[in-house]
């Protein structure tokens, strides 16, 4: 079910690589991303829109993954870039993104971010709360520059999905409330300020969302207010950004999504909406991060020790765990994953594939169907491209794991695996 092939040893393929191989080269834990898969997965999106000839703008939410090599395939490709960071900014500049293209984010940016993104001159600041307004319009008069500047708004609409991802609810520390005038405030505060050039709404309403109709909803809430702010004050937006979110398969209980028709449904509602309004349509933004880089990466890892509780439960301890993929359990999420060295094999028995670090919510999969498991097995956990190098830590004092890029048959390590010297680095001595 995932889109990865077996070779004549059994032996499971990414772009055209022996897994087992890599992860014999490069050790495990490995993150590996199949890049012909990232540009797909960035073309669907880009296409569906060229196709109905629609003006729109695609940024990458680098949360997902950011990293100088996958920054500069979007950069190849085209894309836009949503960084909600100065590290994801510095990053960016590290890739050689070009500065108009990224959209800067965030709940609490801090002066030196604003500034930051004012002197890189980036393409837009998404203005999340009161005190930035201040900031921004104080730092552009001090630069004597202009900047475009989206508004972030929480339509108060609630996501079906785990509720520390959800971001579009009325109680959410993120964007302006539409509902109780804050949104309308902000408004009048950016409408005809000379420095902020106030293009537009936008509104993300929570990650791994699989239904349209979320999305629609947050679409009508938007436009009611458009519809108040055009009678009120003729103010007609320029881009309505729609955030990110859309779902991946992680197992088999994930619907298969396919974006076109999701993406077609979206814009004929906005189209539709406009047109009631009697206003132009206005331009689209999306900014999908897992959708972009969550189905291209795996991990590898080596199976070690295992325990078996007679009747009750096979565990399987892997070289890595929730400092590699926090996601688990921190979200419950699910993984499917198979014997990359045994990818042919039957499966023989469900076991559960546990962690190496001291927490007992250190369990990667539970009940994973699985062929006859030894020692030096190498596992490889699918869909773990997005929000896992990026979320990873360094608790026990573990190194973050290699990524390594494949592509035409070849592969190249773009970030390379941290050494305890690394980890250490910042500690002062005390004696
Ligand atoms: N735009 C905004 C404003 C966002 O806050 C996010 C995600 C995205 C776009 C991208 O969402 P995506 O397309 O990747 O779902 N760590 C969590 C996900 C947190 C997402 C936060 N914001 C996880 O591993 O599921």
């Amino acid at each position: 079910n995932h889109p990865f092939t077996v070779n004549k040893q059994g032996h499971l393929e990414i772009g055209g690589i022996d897994s087992v191989s890599l992860a014999k080269k490069y050790g495990t834990p490995l993150y590996v991303y199949d890049v012909q898969m990232i540009r797909n997965n960035c073309r669907a999106f880009v296409n569906t829109f060229k196709k109905m000839d629609i003006p729109a703008k695609v940024a990458y939410a680098s949360k997902a993954f950011s990293s100088i090599a996958m920054l500069q395939v979007m950069k190849q490709e085209g894309m836009y870039l949503d960084v909600v960071s100065e590290g994801e900014l510095y990053t960016a500049l590290q890739a050689g993104f070009p500065t108009e293209k990224i959209h800067l984010h965030g709940n609490n940016k801090s002066i030196a971010e604003i500034r930051m993104a004012i002197e890189n001159n980036i393409g837009c600041i998404v203005v999340d709360n009161f005190q930035e307004i201040q900031h921004i319009r104080s730092l552009l008069k001090d630069y004597n520059k202009q900047m475009d500047v989206l508004m972030r708004v929480t339509p108060g609409v609630e996501s079906k999905t785990h509720q520390y991802i959800m971001t579009g609810h009325e109680d959410s520390k993120f964007g302006f409330n539409l509902q109780n005038g804050q949104a309308e405030d902000a408004l009048l505060k950016m409408i005809d300020d000379p420095y902020i050039c106030f293009q537009g709404l936008h509104c993300h309403i929570g990650s791994q969302i699989f239904e349209t109709d979320r999305f629609i909803l947050a679409t009508n809430m938007l436009f009611q207010a458009l519809k108040m702010w055009k009678q009120q004050y003729n103010y007609v937006p320029n881009v309505l950004n729609l955030g990110g979110g859309y779902g991946i398969r992680y197992t088999k209980e994930d619907a298969p999504i396919s974006y076109a028709p999701f993406i077609e449904e979206l814009v004929y509602e906005v189209q539709k909406q406009a047109e009631s309004l009697a206003i132009s349509m206005p331009e689209i933004w999306i900014e999908p991060g897992r959708a972009i880089a969550g189905n291209a990466g795996i991990t590898l890892y080596t199976i070690g020790s295992m325990k078996e509780i007679p009747g009750i439960r096979n565990y399987i301890a892997v070289d890595g765990g929730m400092t590699d993929n926090l996601r688990p359990s921190l979200y419950q999420a699910k993984y499917e994953a198979v014997l990359a060295n045994k990818a042919d094999w039957l499966v023989e028995k469900n076991v559960s594939i546990a962690g190496k670090c001291c927490e007992s919510g250190d369990m990667l999969i539970w009940d994973l169907p699985l062929p006859a498991v030894s020692q030096n097995d190498i596992l490889a956990v699918f869909s773990t491209g997005a929000y896992g190098y990026s979320m990873a830590n360094h608790y026990n004092r573990f190194a973050k794991p290699a990524v390594v890029f494949v592509e035409n048959g070849k592969d190249k390590l773009v970030v390379r695996r941290e050494t305890y010297k690394d980890v250490t680095r910042h500690d002062l001595s005390f004696e």
